[in-house]
């Protein structure tokens, strides 16, 4: 597409010969209010009212190969390009990258711009024991496009999952196994069996003091580092982490480092408090050590208990430059919720003062609210009762169309595969700082934008090869007619397909999963108002049948790289 916006360079230059190529050049746009380009003329600072600029530059122009027409609007010039050159560029761009990656150039969409540089994005990180709520799952999905998106963009991604899984909750839940715990239960379920010792445990502890009071002793015995101790928890924490990978391997959603408040070392803790503390910025009160974030507005940060325990902040401390000793990141991003800000920004400031340079490579990618997430039976606990929950409302769904459903291949996999879509798309649909209320009909419904109509459009893009063998195989690239793609349907697919690498590096600036998103469904609906118009069943001319089928197989590719990309499977059937 660069092609284009260098001939719309190359006639600003031609108008205006004080302009260089890289000025003019930087000034044009891509639109989607009706110009395939669009250039604001005040931003190049000429002598002269813009109207008339643009009135120059319409005057100079000829039609030639890349540019079709421009038309003034207002102080904007809007360029549209020749279908037929756009046709064959990116149609054969397309091709080319998404099915010969063995030529060594970035997949279609995809660039080297991160190439050398390493990125540990921390998302998901659930606790043990406790409930995994709809945050969690917002930080694992959006957490899981993030590391997809950064590796599309050359970047080298370590995943990494940080497990609350320290902290006085495990004496309790060690003073519960012994009264409910099974082995048997254990084994089965991890992280059902230890959520609900901890609910029991804790109703037994607001009955009786001794119960508080065993369990503090008993985290003290783990903090001390006591092995009998320990014993018993770390099987808590490797069967819960097992039963997670399960259930992330079902929302296509992979970690490449599984760590925890547990894995931070005592001494880079206890090293970042001498430091404060030599540095004069912890206030001690009654026992317990502050740091004093007045200034940047960031109240007062507790850093150590008056027992001498450690804190969730002091944590993210030393787990933050444990990370930088090993990773040696280039960037490193904190994947979670807007109700942590707060703790987030106190942990960076904190670093910050330590004199750690790279503080300034952390980002806190945070999200907003979503409510009213529940299960026909209650509200959400568990991450398998939410998959659960979506395969089988789809499935429902998708009985009660009789004719379709019997020609469903694999039903249960197909609705759950849907019903993960439904909740990941409604989950990034927006930008991500918004709240949103959640409906399961909203989510699940096959019409409107949503995650069930993304994987229809890319069912029925999938099912024109299946449909359409007599005019297999498809000659070369080079020998496919594209100048017959004449319709303005097609026109508008293919500009969206070429926008498409734009669209990726566009979004690695912004961090917002809405980008793509927005993305995927303009071209879902450009490919559905083309579908009656621009058919490829019962077209007599051999070589137009050919031609569309190639499109729309591009567009089924680009469709599917940006489903992927949002951690979807695109399904075929
Ligand atoms: N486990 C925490 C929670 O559930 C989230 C951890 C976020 N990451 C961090 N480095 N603090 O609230």
């Amino acid at each position: 597409m660069d092609a284009f916006r260098i001939a719309i360079a190359q006639l600003l230059v031609d108008t205006f010969p004080s302009l260089t190529i890289e000025k003019a050049f930087e000034g044009v746009d891509y639109t989607s209010k009706g110009a395939d380009f669009s250039v604001a003329l005040p931003r190049y600072r000429l002598p002269g009212k813009p109207e008339e600029l643009v009135q120059k530059v319409v005057d100079k122009f000829t039609p030639d190969e890349w540019i079709e027409s421009v038309v003034p609007s207002g102080i904007h010039l809007n360029c549209f390009v020749s279908s037929k050159t756009l046709s064959r560029l990116v149609l054969d761009q397309v091709h080319a990258l998404t099915h010969a990656t063995a030529s060594g150039e970035p997949e279609y969409g995809t660039n080297k711009s991160g190439a050398g540089k390493r990125v540990v994005i921390e998302y998901s990180s659930p606790n043990i024991a406790k409930q995994f709520h709809v945050g969690h799952l917002r930080s694992t999905i959006i957490g899981a496009f993030l590391a997809n998106l950064y590796k599309a963009s050359g970047w080298e991604v370590i995943s990494m999952n940080y497990l609350g899984d320290w902290g006085t909750q495990f004496g309790l839940i060690a003073v519960g196994f012994n009264k409910y715990g099974s082995r048997e239960e254990l084994e089965k379920d991890a992280i059902k069996h230890l959520f609900d010792i901890y609910v029991k445990i804790n109703a037994d502890a607001e009955k009786d003091p001794s119960v508080k009071a065993e369990a503090a002793a008993f985290f003290k015995r783990m903090e001390d580092g006591d092995e009998a101790a320990l014993t018993d928890w770390r099987q808590w924490r490797e069967l819960s982490v097992k039963k997670y990978e399960q259930e992330y391997d079902r929302l296509n959603v992979h970690f490449d480092v599984y760590t925890g408040e547990s894995q931070v070392g005592k001494a880079s803790q206890a090293a970042a408090l001498t430091q404060l503390e030599q540095m004069g910025l912890i206030k001690d009160i009654d026992g317990a050590k502050l740091v004093d974030l007045e200034k940047y507005k960031l109240a007062m940060a507790v850093v150590r208990k008056k027992d001498g325990t450690s804190i969730y902040l002091t944590r993210d401390i030393g787990g933050a430059i444990e990370r930088y000793e090993k990773y040696k990141f280039d960037k490193m991003i904190y994947v979670v919720s807007s109700q942590q800000d707060l703790h987030v920004r106190q942990f960076i400031q904190v670093l910050k003062l330590l004199g750690f340079p790279w503080a300034d490579q952390i980002e806190h990618v945070n999200y907003g609210l979503v409510q009213g997430m529940s299960t026909r039976k209650g509200t959400v606990v568990f991450l398998d009762e939410i998959i659960r929950e979506a395969g089988s409302v789809m499935h429902e769904q998708m009985r009660k169309n009789e004719d379709k459903y019997a020609n469903v291949h694999e039903p249960e996999a197909t609705a759950e595969e849907i019903g993960i879509s439904g909740i990941k798309v409604q989950d990034m649909s927006a930008k991500r700082i918004n709240n949103y209320p959640f409906k399961w009909d909203r989510v699940l419904s096959f019409e409107g934008d949503t995650g069930p109509y993304l994987q229809y459009a890319h069912v029925r893009l999938a099912s024109i090869e299946r449909n359409n063998g007599e005019l297999l195989p498809l000659p070369p690239p080079s020998e496919i007619k594209t100048e017959l793609l004449t319709e303005p349907q097609c026109k508008a697919i293919i500009a969206l397909l070429g926008t498409y690498p734009f669209v990726v590096e566009m979004t690695l600036k912004k961090l917002e999963p809405s980008e793509i998103v927005t993305f995927a469904f303009r071209l879902a609906h450009a490919i559905s108002a083309a579908w009656m118009p621009v058919m490829v069943k019962g077209v007599e001319d051999k070589a137009l049948a050919q031609a569309r089928m190639y499109m729309y197989l591009c567009a089924r590719d680009v469709l599917g790289s940006a489903m992927r990309l949002l951690t979807l499977r695109p399904l075929e059937r």
